[in-house]
């Protein structure tokens, strides 16, 4: 059997949708039996934004884990997770605008400019914004590969944000253990991702370059 030909299984997507939605209906029943602590609106919008960061994280995981791994259907996830990743900041954004604003526009307004952590959320939701409203299949037709790959380019952006987001809310307590721990998974996966880059572009410059080899000179070791 092809390396994760498990994966192309008509069940996975729906499997994975349906675990996608499980923190999402941990947090309704806590909040329904009144489990989520002394400050429930606090620990509801906290976990929202904690999920989003997570699932950041796995949709920026999918190219590195399908590559190294070998797993080229793992890709079929990629949209699904990306989606998931924008629905949960939504739901942070609409706690935070409920629970803590009382959905007052003109105070959310002021307390988005007011607090930098805020703002910094707030420039990553919109940078998120055009992602996920781009992720349709006749959209990337009709923006055409290429003017759609540098659009989708931000989710680098939005990654440094997210973090600086998380690392300017905890500054305040001065406790940065998870922040640390979801920089370095982002940082690997941009760093992997930058890795790749240099390295294809210095192929490309040999392949191209007035120096470049013929290949009968250089015989089977040409550049990959
Ligand atoms: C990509 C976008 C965003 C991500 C990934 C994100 C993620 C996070 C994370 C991980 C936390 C810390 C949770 C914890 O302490 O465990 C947090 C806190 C917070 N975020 Fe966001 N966030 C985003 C956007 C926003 C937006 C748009 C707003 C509002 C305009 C916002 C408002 C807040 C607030 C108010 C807190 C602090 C909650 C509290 O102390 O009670 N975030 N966010």
């Amino acid at each position: 059997m092809a390396r994760g030909a498990l994966l192309l299984h008509p069940a996975v997507k729906p499997l994975v949708f349906v675990a996608s939605l499980l923190p999402l209906a941990w947090l309704f029943y806590g909040a329904a039996t009144n489990n989520l602590g002394a400050n429930p609106a606090e620990s509801l919008i906290r976990s929202l934004g904690d999920w989003g960061l997570r699932f950041l994280c796995l949709t920026l995981a999918i190219t590195p884990a399908r590559l190294l791994l070998g797993l080229t259907p793992l890709a079929r996830l990629r949209r699904m997770l990306g989606l998931f990743t924008y629905a949960y900041v939504v739901l942070h954004l609409l706690a935070y605008a409920w629970f803590d604003m009382g959905l007052d526009l003109a105070e959310i307004v002021k307390d988005i400019i007011k607090r930098p952590f805020i703002l910094v959320g707030f420039a990553a939701f919109l940078l998120l914004t055009p992602l996920a409203l781009t992720s349709a299949n006749r959209v990337v037709k009709a923006m055409g590969a290429k003017r759609w790959q540098a659009l989708h380019k931000s989710v680098y952006l939005i990654a440094v944000l997210a973090i600086l987001h998380f690392f300017w809310m905890r500054a305040g307590k001065n406790d940065f253990a998870e922040v640390a721990v979801y920089a370095a998974v982002l940082g690997v996966l941009l760093g992997w991702r930058l890795w790749r880059w240099a390295r294809q572009r210095g192929a490309a410059r040999v392949a191209r370059g007035p120096g470049a080899l013929d290949s009968r000179v250089r015989g089977n070791d040409g550049v990959r």
